[in-house]
């Protein structure tokens, strides 16, 4: 349980919208894949690693239907968000489906050698967004070296969700779903040790200004809330990390 919450089930956070990860609890660095479903098209976010693909696939069949998943949003190459992508790739092309892969052009050369057969979707080449059957439009946020060259955000314009990949994420055995007021320590203690350094974090936390961000979900750690989102902004803003400790 997280604060009430039956994490060994999916969690709608948002309408259409699940948590669909492994809540381990003797870990410290917890993944968070999403899955995003829109009509009878699903969007699956960061699906995860091979270690937690039965559970991870576990939750996601109890929330959409395999063949409906048109695309997999790969924020960068990591094998905690990509190591799963072939196993997914043969469920749902066994079903009929048929889905591509979004990502940045210099992650999708990497993302090959898990051996991933779909299509890419390459943001940079698509003027950085996502529209759905619906008219739903995903954006893509480029924040170049956090902490590859060519990771990227990705902001639902319907939820207002903002999924941040790494940027936000948590290092703690005390996690939960939602941040708690411990929170602000895990993701300091995660950017410390993955970031390059404040010049580069505060390069992308400018393009959040002005943004309507209703949740900031992250890949690992915590889930931000609407009223905490400015605090953890500033909080990375004027944080000192990467080589600014050397
Ligand atoms: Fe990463
Ligand atoms: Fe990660």
């Amino acid at each position: 349980m997280s604060n009430g919450l039956d994490i060994s089930k999916a969690i709608e956070i948002a309408p259409g919208i699940f948590w669909v990860g492994f809540a381990d609890p003797g870990a410290g660095f917890h993944c968070n894949p999403y899955i995003l479903n829109d009509g009878d098209e699903t969007v699956f976010l960061d699906p995860g690693s091979v270690p937690h693909f039965p559970i991870v696939l576990g939750k996601v069949v109890k929330v959409a239907d395999l063949k409906n998943i048109r695309y997999i949003v790969a924020h960068h190459q990591d094998p905690d968000l990509c190591s799963a992508i072939p196993r997914f790739e043969e469920l749902v092309t066994g079903v009929g489906g048929e889905l591509r892969i979004c990502t940045h052009t210099r992650a999708s050369v990497l993302i090959n050698h898990y051996g991933t057969r779909s299509d890419f979707y390459r943001v940079d080449a698509n003027d950085w967004k996502l529209t759905l059957k619906s008219g739903r439009t995903l954006r893509f946020i480029f924040t170049p070296f956090l902490h590859f060259p060519g990771a990227f955000m990705t902001y639902d314009e319907q939820s207002k969700i903002l999924f941040s990949s790494d940027i936000f994420g948590g290092l703690s055995f005390d996690w939960n779903l939602y941040a708690n007021e411990h929170y602000a320590e895990a993701m300091k203690a995660f950017h410390e040790n993955y970031m390059p350094s404040n010049r580069i974090i505060r390069h992308a936390m400018d393009k959040l200004d002005g943004l309507d961000i209703s949740m900031i979900a992250p890949q690992h750690g915590s889930i931000i809330r609407k009223e905490e989102v400015r605090r953890y902004i500033d909080i990375l803003k004027n944080l000192e990390c990467g080589e600014d400790l050397f």
